[in-house]
């Protein structure tokens, strides 16, 4: 191997290893602080970006510095970032400096937390954190859980715990409901664990985008009385589109009569439970079988951080428990992670949540989310007091939804403008097939001036000369 100035080997000596930490984290806050003059969204085609990445297969090292410096100043540039104050599209992701830290301590420390006899401490640590998450959103301590890489696998887990209550001869029988408004995710997870479409009931909405409990209780009667079996009922406790929570104790009461298990997908909204003045819209939430939480959602922790919480942590296991006899060693009445999702390897998850909750703390951590419910609520004011806009959906957590009343072909010029402009990013959906602007706030960097200049541009865009 050839040596470059600040590598030897694999690993540079320690003093090189804090001459480049430092600078990491220099170049790091360097961008954080110039975050807000950025543009928010750049869209790039790969026509741009292979030949900005592509490089020779590097056969003999380069300078670890030289490859820091690349990417934060000559990649960064061309990166859409969610975690900017200005990002209002789907459901922003903001991170945090603490939270990075806290990756980079498990990434550097890289403890196989998959098993108790590679990663104990860190197995254990998971299981505190899950502890923490439990009781800020007031759960009652029958829940357990595992970390996951996100809402996505989170619904998955819900979904094949739910599965080991059906006997394996019936697993062809279970079907699964949800609001026409859920996550795709869903979905997608039964399919992928073999429940066809014609098992998965894509229910109507209220006006509200809500579920409508007495349909759910019909099409599980129904499907009772054909044979099938009622595996999964996945109510939203916020809604991609529109933050809208499902009738969750009614739903809780519909699944259960009916044999199903109960699950809410709050990988939005389920945060809002940190809040007291909030609960009142989960009421019930105990009643589920099984929750998603994105702490890389509302919790401001960075990628890949989702977490599922069940009460019924012996279904969980049943769900994904497999052995090889090389895993014989490993103590079986310990943690073992392996045993609850479909990894086998996988790092010390909860590290960056773990010390990001720990140094924030939950009050404040609650108030950062207050802070984003209270400026969204701010844009939807300062969007409804000018005439050429209509609020459509009024926010339920920290999302409202918005259109042109001009037309259609305004509001979606509108939307093509904001992107190419690029000060401030929304992203766009339907409510009832109507095409409207999502404005959503998420994210403890955004202030109230961000809210005020960025409704200012979307109105000068809109009366942008065509
Ligand atoms: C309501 C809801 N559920 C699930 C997901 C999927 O989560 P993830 O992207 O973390 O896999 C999302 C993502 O935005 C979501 O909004």
């Amino acid at each position: 191997m050839t040596n470059t100035p600040d590598q030897h080997g694999v690993d540079p000596d320690p003093e090189t290893m804090r001459q480049l930490g430092y600078r990491a984290i220099d170049l790091v806050v360097e961008w954080m602080e110039r975050l807000p003059d950025a543009p928010v969204g750049r869209f790039p085609r790969s026509e741009i970006l292979k030949p900005l990445v592509e490089e020779p297969l590097p056969n003999s090292g380069q300078p670890v510095v030289e490859g820091m410096e690349k990417f934060m100043h000559e990649y960064l540039p061309y990166a859409t970032l969610v975690n900017h104050p200005r990002f209002f599209a789907y459901i922003p992701c903001p991170g945090s400096y603490v939270g990075a830290l806290g990756s980079f301590l498990a990434s550097a420390t890289n403890l196989f937390t998959s098993s108790w006899l590679g990663g104990a401490v860190a197995a254990q640590l998971e299981e505190q954190l899950l502890s923490w998450v439990r009781q800020a959103v007031d759960l009652p301590a029958e829940f357990g859980g595992v970390l996951t890489s996100g809402g996505s696998i989170a619904n998955l887990s819900a979904l094949a715990a739910a599965r080991t209550r059906l006997d394996a001869e019936e697993h062809h029988l279970g079907t699964v409901y949800l609001s026409t408004e859920a996550h795709f995710s869903v979905a997608k997870a039964a399919g992928l664990l073999g429940i066809s479409d014609s098992r998965i009931r894509h229910l109507a909405i209220d006006n509200a985008q809500r579920l409508i409990p007495a349909d759910v209780d019909a099409a599980m009667a129904r499907d009772i009385d054909s044979g099938l079996r009622p595996m999964l009922l996945c109510a939203s406790l916020g809604t991609t589109t529109t933050g809208a929570i499902d009738p969750i104790p009614e739903l809780a009461e519909i699944a259960h009569r009916h044999g199903a298990w109960f699950h809410v997908d709050g990988a939005y909204g389920a945060a809002t439970r940190l809040l007291p003045e909030y609960r009142k819209l989960t009421a019930g939430l105990s009643k589920a079988d099984s929750i998603t939480l994105d702490p890389h959602k509302w919790l401001y922790a960075p990628f890949e951080s989702g977490c599922f919480l069940t009460r019924d942590m012996a279904a969980l296991e049943a769900a994904f428990t497999a052995d090889g006899e090389y895993m014989q060693d490993i103590p079986r009445d310990e943690i073992n992670l392996f045993r609850r999702g479909p990894e086998l390897t996988r790092g010390n998850r909860a590290l960056k949540l773990w010390l990001l909750l720990r140094s924030v703390g939950i009050d404040a951590m609650a108030d950062a989310i207050r802070k984003d419910i209270r400026l969204c609520a701010l844009a939807r004011d300062l969007i409804a007091v000018d005439s050429r806009f209509e609020v459509v959906t009024q926010p339920q957590l920290s999302v409202f939804c918005f259109a042109a009343r001009e037309s259609e072909a305004a509001t979606k010029q509108l939307m093509e403008d904001i992107l190419e402009d690029g000060y401030l990013m929304l992203s766009s959906s339907r409510v009832d097939g109507r095409y409207v602007l999502r404005f959503c706030v998420l994210n403890h960097r955004t202030t109230e001036q961000d809210i005020r200049n960025s409704v200012e541009r979307i109105q000068s865009l809109l009366g942008k000369p065509g």
